[in-house]
């Protein structure tokens, strides 16, 4: 990304209003989604913003790395963070993510999100950091309902990019795509000892 484009981004968080805690949009108001979202573990927000589903993800109990090129942005989620009680919960990761995921987020997450931020070629990532059982909230601007443009997804990118997973919810309308998937778990063989995880 150009120094430009980082420097419109912290414009545009630093002109916007203080918003709050809030489960990624396309899942509001839908409960039986929102349930499909692990309660705790690690979760990773991708281009998080001004960082409202991560302090939303942390509330419920999830330890969170969020990851965004703007550092306006970053300080505008630690302090909705201190005001929720979740400072120590959400590590803030200023990042350009065109050079892929930082090295000390690649997982494994329980639960992986990235919100209006539509890079194609990290698509593998984001399916490589989740643990098995994890689950993929992805939200991209669409050309259906909407028609071309140079950020929108054609119609069925998130269902082919992320095939190998569990699909939970595949809607596309409106100009907007989102993909709730599962990593399915890999069954143990009977009798075979508990898989440790790293602490987070
Ligand atoms: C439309 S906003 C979405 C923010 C947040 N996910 C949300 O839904 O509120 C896109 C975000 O992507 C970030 N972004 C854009 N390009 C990026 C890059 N190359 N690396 C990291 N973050 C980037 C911007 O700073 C911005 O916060």
């Amino acid at each position: 990304m150009s120094g430009g484009d980082r420097a419109r981004w912290d414009a545009r968080h630093g002109a916007a209003q203080p918003s709050g805690a809030a489960p990624p949009g396309a899942l509001a108001g839908a409960a039986e989604l929102t349930a499909c979202l692990p309660v705790s573990g690690r979760a990773l927000d991708v281009a998080c913003g001004r960082g409202g589903v991560a302090v939303w993800l942390a509330r419920r109990g999830l330890v969170v790395d969020a990851v965004d090129v703007s550092p306006v942005g970053l300080a505008a989620g630690a302090r909705l963070a201190a005001s929720a009680g979740v400072a120590g919960r959400v590590r803030w990761v200023t990042h350009d993510l065109d050079a892929g995921l930082p090295a000390d987020c690649r997982g494994p997450y329980d639960v992986v999100v990235c919100q209006l931020f539509r890079d194609p070629s990290r698509y593998a990532d984001l399916a490589a950091a989740l643990a098995p059982g994890g689950v993929l909230a992805i939200t991209v601007l669409s050309e259906v309902d909407a028609g071309p443009g140079p950020f929108r997804a054609p119609a069925g990118e998130l269902r082919t990019a992320f095939s190998d997973l569990e699909t939970l919810l595949d809607r596309e309308r409106d100009g907007e795509a989102t993909l709730l998937a599962r990593r399915v778990p890999v069954p143990r063989p009977p009798g075979s000892p508990p898989v440790r995880r790293p602490r987070s």
